[in-house]
């Protein structure tokens, strides 16, 4: 598919309107964008989206610009393991009733490796796929919050463009389709395909990003980057639990050991909290079952 076309992202539905969804929701109405639509199968979470950040509710999934996936990957019963059955139940209620041909399907989640191409075999690449994996941390929103920079990554280089025109890219001028260009925070963009007259005024989300060329890279540096922290922490605890069995100050063996320049032992906490990081790391081990 030919990215030649003057999509203006302006319809916006997030799907999963949890911890990550719900923050993300109002991100994009924050950033100027007057048709944000939250979906969740909870009626919880989608009365909390409407009440407390004025999010619409969509009945159906027909006419959206944009489709942001934050949906849970875990099975339902057990936290610990990934699952993206739900995931890509949604995909096919997406592939069914969008009727806007080129709208991008961004997935946020954090997914397997080989899912986005799951997601882009079933849209048929009548919308563009991309991975924009996150880095929202609940307890330092301020700092690490929705606006920080990403890795993003596309099925095909239209749906990166697609995906880097929507989120707001970081380089300064990248070419959209023949005759289109983004700039730094591209928030207008002059397409010789229009009206010579009249330049574009196209929203973005004014998000740093990374793009990668591949998209399994954008998949696999969310789940590596998870799998590395969950190995810091448990190299943390269990040299904590060494020092404990063999009457050893912790503290002070930590301080000792971060005096070198490559060393940096973490404060044990109580085991690995969260469901995030054993769930990610478990991705490793899930490709085959896509
Ligand atoms: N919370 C974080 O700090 C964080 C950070 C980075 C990435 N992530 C990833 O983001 C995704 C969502 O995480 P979360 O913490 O928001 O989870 P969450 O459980 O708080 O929210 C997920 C929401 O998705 C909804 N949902 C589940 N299946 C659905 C379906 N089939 N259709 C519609 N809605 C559905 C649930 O009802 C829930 O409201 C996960 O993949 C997670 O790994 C989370």
């Amino acid at each position: 598919m030919n990215n030649n076309n003057k999509t203006q992202f302006q319809k916006v539905l997030i799907i999963g309107l949890g911890q990550l969804g719900l923050p993300v929701a109002k991100y994009v109405k924050e950033k100027g964008f007057d048709n944000v639509y939250g979906y969740d199968i909870s009626p919880k979470a989608m009365e909390r989206a409407e009440k407390t950040a004025g999010i619409k509710l969509a009945n159906d999934f027909s006419d959206f610009d944009v489709y942001i996936l934050c949906v849970s990957t875990h099975k339902p019963d057990d936290i610990f393991t990934p699952q993206i059955e739900g995931l890509l139940s949604i995909v096919d209620r997406i592939s069914k009733e969008a009727k806007r041909n080129r709208a991008l399907v961004s997935i946020e989640s954090t997914i397997p490796r080989g899912t986005s191409n799951k997601v882009f075999e079933m849209l048929n690449h009548r919308l563009h796929v991309a991975h924009a994996p996150h880095r929202w941390y609940a307890l330092e929103e301020k700092e690490h919050g929705v606006n920080q920079l990403r890795v993003v990554g596309g099925v095909c280089n239209c749906c990166l463009e697609a995906a880097m025109q929507f989120y707001g890219g970081n380089s300064s001028e990248r070419v959209v389709g023949d005759n289109s260009s983004i700039t730094a925070n591209n928030t207008i963009i002059t397409d010789g395909n229009d009206n010579e007259n009249s330049p574009i005024t196209r929203k973005s989300l004014g998000v740093p990003m990374h793009p990668v060329s591949k998209i399994e890279t954008a998949e696999l540096s969310k789940i590596a980057e998870n799998a590395h922290r969950y190995l810091q922490i448990a190299f943390a605890e269990d040299l904590y639990l060494y020092c404990q069995t063999n009457n050893i100050n912790f503290s002070e063996l930590r301080n000792a050991l971060n005096t070198k320049w490559n060393v940096e032992i973490l404060e044990p906490r109580e085991g690995i909290g969260g469901h995030c990081l054993p769930k990610n790391t478990k991705c490793f081990c899930n490709h085959q079952n896509l």
